[in-house]
């Protein structure tokens, strides 16, 4: 049965990275309901992963001549859903009117494919690094993570964690004050902290331990940033990190990790030095108690440099989302 969180099934949740999905078919499960995703000549398609003559998964399925076809009796799917083959009838009968797959909206941006669950929702949000010829994009992930999404979310946005968790890495234990800051709403709904200072043991890769300045940003309940300024130089580094809901106990973490400066590390070795950080992040979100985020900001005691997550909070509850909160 699907999760039932209407504010996902009415907007974009991330599926998959693009490149998971040459052309055959690959199931994804979003909010515990399998979903077949294909791709044909006019681009990527989403269905749920159910064939309505015997109830196969059209995953197991293939593409052909930009159908989907179900890998059990051969019922052919164009990309509207439409069954426009089934090699079992007389060529003269027309194929029954409820031989349909059920279709769900479905888009490639940013290096990933997104789904939209109720086919309502025209816009996804701006994430401007992205099509910036400044900026090397690496995508990252994907990681399963026993942990429901809000908490991943707000480990993501913690700035507090940064100098002991990941001290050494990301931040210095002698360091470990945060600055007052504020959050800012912007006009598109997304919400911004202001540049929080953070000194880090070697932000640059020289060798040198030196303040630089972290800006968190929330663009919806499961797709928040950080940018990572160099105050010195102005280079920048930003995180995307999106998350799909697999199941009740279940999450699916990716990322878009935005240079506008060679950090002289190979996409490889971009990538591992994040699987260590969250390597680091994995088994304290798994563990946190509750599993679900208390939104009520009474029931954990949260401190003036926990800004960034009491807004992730307070947005979660005027947006009224449900999943993985209490
Ligand atoms: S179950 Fe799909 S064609 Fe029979
Ligand atoms: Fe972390």
């Amino acid at each position: 049965m699907r999760l039932t969180e209407e504010v996902l099934e009415n907007d974009w949740v991330v599926a998959c990275p693009a490149a998971d999905v040459p052309e055959e078919p690959i199931q994804v499960v979003i909010l515990n309901e399998r979903v077949v995703i294909f791709r044909n000549e006019s681009g990527v398609h989403a269905f749920k992963d159910l064939c309505i003559h015997r109830g196969a998964a059209l995953s197991q399925g293939k593409v052909k001549d930009g159908c989907l076809v179900c890998p059990y009796h051969g019922w052919e799917y164009d990309e509207s859903g439409n069954c426009v083959h089934i090699p079992q009838l007389p060529k003269d009968r027309p194929i029954p009117k409820k031989a349909k797959a059920i279709k769900y909206a479905c888009k490639e941006a940013y290096g990933f494919i997104w789904v939209n669950l109720n086919d309502n929702q025209p816009n996804l949000f701006e994430y401007p690094e992205y099509s910036n010829a400044n900026y090397r994009n690496i995508i990252w992930g994907g990681h399963t993570v026993e942990a429901k999404p809000p908490r991943i979310i707000e480990n993501f946005l913690d700035v507090g964690h940064l100098a002991v968790l990941h001290g050494g890495w990301l931040g210095d234990e002698e360091h470990t004050e945060i600055k007052p800051y504020k959050m800012n709403t912007q006009e598109d709904g997304s919400i911004f902290s202001d540049e929080i200072p953070i000194f880090q043991p070697d932000p640059d890769g020289s060798g040198t331990a030196k303040d630089v300045y972290y800006t968190y940003g929330i663009y919806r309940p499961l797709a928040v940033r950080f940018t990572k300024r160099d105050p010195d130089t102005d280079q920048k580094f930003t995180i995307l990190l999106l998350v799909r809901p697999i199941d009740e106990e279940r999450s699916m973490v990716y990322g878009i990790m935005s240079f506008n400066y060679d950090n002289g590390q190979t996409d490889e070795e971009a990538i591992q030095f994040q699987d260590v950080i969250f390597g680091q992040d994995q088994p304290i979100v798994e563990n946190q108690k509750p599993e679900d985020l208390p939104l009520d900001l009474q029931v954990e005691l949260s401190l003036i440099s926990d800004r960034v997550s009491i807004a992730y909070r307070r947005y979660l509850t005027d947006m009224g989302f449900t999943l993985g909160t209490a």
